[in-house]
Parts: structure tokens; C-alpha cells; sequence
């Protein structure tokens, strides 16, 4: 198939590549110069594992090209929307202003019997409103919604072999003649046993919003146990274990420690909020704000902790911070926790070194102030306290003894409860996980 896919952040380019990967012809739009530059040359403009060679890969084929050009657009038939939705500066609600851009840019290059498939998470309500606008300029284009669910740092094969693929269509019929088009764009994970779901636009768009709001709420349930715990003197990592055991409760995304951050899950609970708020079912979500209350909670928390490790004073304390990105395989800083936390710890008087082995340059243009070291050794040398914050499989392996040799006082704070505990006491170290004793 001939597809558009507009927008080539971390959703579209990915999906760009992936479509290509299947088989179609594709072509990626961005108004950012930069973006298309380094696409077009294979280079993936943010760091996410495998993209890089599936760029060259699919790009040799020649089925994938990029532009700045919405004409680009004109002669393909389906045309994915999948620029972002960020917060609103000072509110709750999503900016939907590049989608209604997108949207409007792209309507006057639709052609009749064109489908534009939306993928950015958007409040429930506008793939209507934007099935309006597009009709207005091509009356015989349809608009589908299919909700994205991959997650960052494993983009490539989310993409690919999808865990449930969703289509909004307006009537939420399977006979809808956008069911059809997407079972042939999505004709491979199909076949290979990716479960797909017909809605109505509106249920499609609170898939998304729902799947994120379990997940945020999963994460803070274990964190407010986590405060019990640390409380009672009990051990949050067994009890995840022993809940996580219960097949009805699942061990996944039940790790306690500083919380979620993320382009995601934060602004989609909020905009989640916001949205309900506007519909009148604000009660029903009110939860949600707690949910965004504890995992803010945790920030303090860590920031608390390094305090008491330094002996009750942050100031002229030498902390290295190990991880910037709000999760490991990624370099993605947007509301990352430890970045939040490494700039607090600096504002109280401590000298913050940051280290991490992809995100510095973007953790570098939000937090200027801070000191970055892209050697981990080096980040190391003359710490007073180390504060595990992103666990990257090279801080979760590295070597207690080690690290002891190079800080000034062996002391580590766990923010991601991954660390052997046994192990880095035994080494010589005061260890601190969170909600463990
Ligand atoms: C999230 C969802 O997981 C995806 O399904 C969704 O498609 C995506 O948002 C999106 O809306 O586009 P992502 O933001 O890539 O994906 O990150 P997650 O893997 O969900 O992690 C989010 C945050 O939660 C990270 O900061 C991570 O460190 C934290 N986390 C995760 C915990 O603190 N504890 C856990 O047990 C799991």
C-alpha cells in the first residue's frame, strides 16, 4: 500500500520504518528540517534500539523515503497522523494544536476514498471533530482511530508484532470500509496472531487513556505500598513478588522507586482528567490525581534520603546521579524523575554530576546547571553518595568493590530497587533501596 505518515517523532518514525518493513510504500513527513535531514540519511534522530538498522534496511529497498512536503501525501491512500499531543503550559489538557495542523495540512492533498488513520493519544471526542474537519475540505476521505501502545526503547518490535491492534471507525462496525484498508496495511501481525478489536472512535480513543491511567496506577499502588513499607519496616520488592504471584495481580510494572515519567503516562493522566472534568465525569477519575500525587511523592522522597545519607545537609555534597532518561534504552528526558531529582538535589546546595550513556545532550538543554560526565568511572571519582536513578543494565552489573575505590564515602541510594542489597554492604557501602529496610 501507499501510506503518509506525518509527524516522525518517536511515534511516526518508527512506524514509518515499521510500515516500510511490512512491505508498503511509505513516505514520512515533519516540518522539522532537521528530523527529515537525519532520516533520509538512515540516522535516527533519537536513540531507540534497532531503528537505526531498520532505517538502512528498509531504506535500500527504496520503499521509505522522507520530506518536508505534505504534498508528499497526494497518490497514497491511507495517511497515518502521529505528531505529538503535549501538555498544555500551565494546564492539565492536551495541546492538541499539532494534530488540527497536521489535519488541516494534509485535508486539500486527500483524495476521495482516502483513509487517515490517527495514532497520536488524543482526548476522547477528537477524532470526530477532526473526521468534521477533514470532510469539509474532501467529503469522501474517511478517518479511523488506532491508539499506538508501543513503548519506548522497544518501538521496533511493538510496531511490528503489535500485543492488540484497535480500530476506531465511526460507527464501530466491521463492515466499516476502514476495517478493511487496516487489515490490509496491518495484513502481517494479523497473520501472526495480533488480536484486533472494532470500536466506535470514542471507545478507541479511551483504550489509549485507560491503558495508561492502569499502568500509572499500577506503578503508584506499589509506591504508596512502598511508603507503608518503609513505615512498617517491611520489604516492598518481596511483597511485589508475593502479590505479583496472584495471576489476577501480575508482577509487571509493579517495581517501586522513584515513579513514572515520560512524554506518556504523566500528561496522559492529567489531559485524562482534564478531559472527564469537561465531560462531567470528573468524579470518576478524581483517583487519578492521587495516582499523580504519590509518584511526585517519590521525587521528594529521594531528594529526603540523599539528604539523611549526607548526614542531614546537602550543601557542597558531591552526588552523582547514574541515569538521565526517565527509563533505561532510551534517552528521552521528558519529566524523567532522576533529571527532576538531580536538579532539586542542586538547587539544595549539593554538586550533582549526572551521568548516562545516551540522554546527556538532551538532560544538558533542560538542565544546564547540572554537571554531566559521560564516563561512568569518572562520574564516580570523589562522590560522597551515588544515587542509582535509571537502571541501565550497566549500573544494575556495576561492581560494588569497584565503585568503592573510586568515591570518597561508599554510600548508594537504590531509586530503582535493583541493586543487591547483601552485595553492597557486604562491599563496604550503606545501601538504601526505596520502601525496603
Ligand atoms: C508508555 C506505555 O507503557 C505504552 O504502552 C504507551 O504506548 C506509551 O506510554 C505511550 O503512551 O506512547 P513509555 O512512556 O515508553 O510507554 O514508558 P513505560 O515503559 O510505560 O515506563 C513509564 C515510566 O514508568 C518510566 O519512567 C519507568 O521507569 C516507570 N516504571 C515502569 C516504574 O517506575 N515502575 C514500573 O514497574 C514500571
Amino acid at each position: 500500500m501507499r501510506i503518509s505518515v506525518i509527524g516522525c517523532g518517536y511515534l511516526g518514525a518508527v512506524h514509518a520504518a515499521c510500515m516500510a518493513k511490512l512491505g508498503h510504500d511509505v513516505v514520512g513527513i515533519d516540518v522539522d528540517e532537521f528530523k527529515v535531514a537525519e532520516l533520509s540519511a538512515a540516522r535516527a534522530p533519537f536513540f531507540e534500539p534497532g531503528l537505526e538498522e531498520l532505517l538502512r534496511e528498509v531504506q535500500s529497498t527504496g520503499r521509505l523515503t522522507f520530506t518536508t512536503d505534505m504534498a508528499a501525501a497526494a497518490g497514497n491512500s491511507v495517511h497515518f497522523i502521529c505528531v505529538g499531543t503535549p501538555q498544555k503550559k500551565g494546564e492539565k489538557a492536551a495541546d492538541l494544536s499539532y494534530v488540527d495542523a497536521a489535519s488541516a495540512a494534509l485535508a486539500p492533498y486527500l483524495a476521495a476514498g482516502d483513509l487517515v488513520v490517527g495514532k497520536s493519544t488524543v482526548p476522547v471526542g477528537t477524532a470526530k471533530r477532526l473526521a468534521g474537519l477533514i470532510q469539509e475540505v474532501q467529503p469522501d476521505a474517511r478517518l479511523a482511530w488506532n491508539p499506538e501502545f508501543l513503548r519506548e526503547g522497544h518501538a521496533v518490535q511493538d510496531t511490528l508484532s503489535p500485543d492488540r491492534l484497535v480500530y476506531g471507525v465511526p460507527d464501530g462496525s466491521e463492515d466499516h470500509e476502514a476495517v478493511e484498508v487496516l487489515d490490509e496495511v496491518y495484513a502481517a501481525p494479523l497473520l501472526g496472531g495480533t488480536p484486533r478489536l472494532v470500536t466506535d472512535y470514542a471507545t478507541a480513543e479511551l483504550v489509549k487513556s485507560a491503558a495508561n491511567s492502569f499502568l500509572a496506577t499500577k506503578i503508584s499502588f506499589i509506591n504508596a505500598m512502598a511508603e507503608v513499607c518503609e513505615a512498617a519496616g517491611a520489604d516492598v520488592t518481596l511483597l511485589a513478588d508475593a502479590i505479583g504471584l496472584d495471576e489476577r495481580i501480575g508482577r509487571k510494572f509493579l517495581n517501586a522507586g522513584i515513579g513514572f515519567g515520560g512524554g506518556c503516562l504523566p500528561k496522559d493522566i492529567r489531559s485524562f482528567m482534564a478531559r472527564a472534568g469537561e465531560l462531567g465525569a470528573d468524579q470518576a477519575l478524581t483517583f487519578l490525581r492521587e495516582v499523580d500525587a504519590i509518584n511526585m511523592r517519590r521525587r521528594t522522597k529521594m531528594v529526603e534520603l540523599a539528604r539523611e545519607i549526607c548526614g542531614g545537609s546537602l550543601l557542597g555534597q558531591r552526588i552523582t546521579v547514574l541515569g538521565a532518561a526517565f527509563k533505561p534504552n532510551s534517552d528521552d528526558v521528558r519529566d524523567s524523575p532522576a533529571l527532576s531529582i538531580a536538579a532539586q538535589l542542586q538547587l539544595q546546595g549539593a554538586v550533582v554530576t549526572v551521568t548516562d550513556p545516551e540522554s546527556l545532550a538532551n538532560a544538558a538543554r533542560r538542565f544546564p546547571e547540572l554537571n554531566y560526565q559521560p564516563d561512568m568511572e569518572e562520574s564516580l571519582r570523589g562522590a560522597d553518595a551515588v544515587l542509582m536513578l535509571t537502571e541501565w543494565q550497566q549500573y544494575r552489573e556495576l561492581d560494588p568493590h569497584a565503585a568503592a575505590g573510586l568515591v570518597r564515602s561508599p554510600r548508594i541510594l537504590d531509586g530503582r530497587n535493583v541493586l543487591d542489597p547483601g552485595k553492597w554492604r557486604a562491599a563496604g557501602w550503606t545501601y538504601r533501596g526505596m520502601g525496603r529496610p
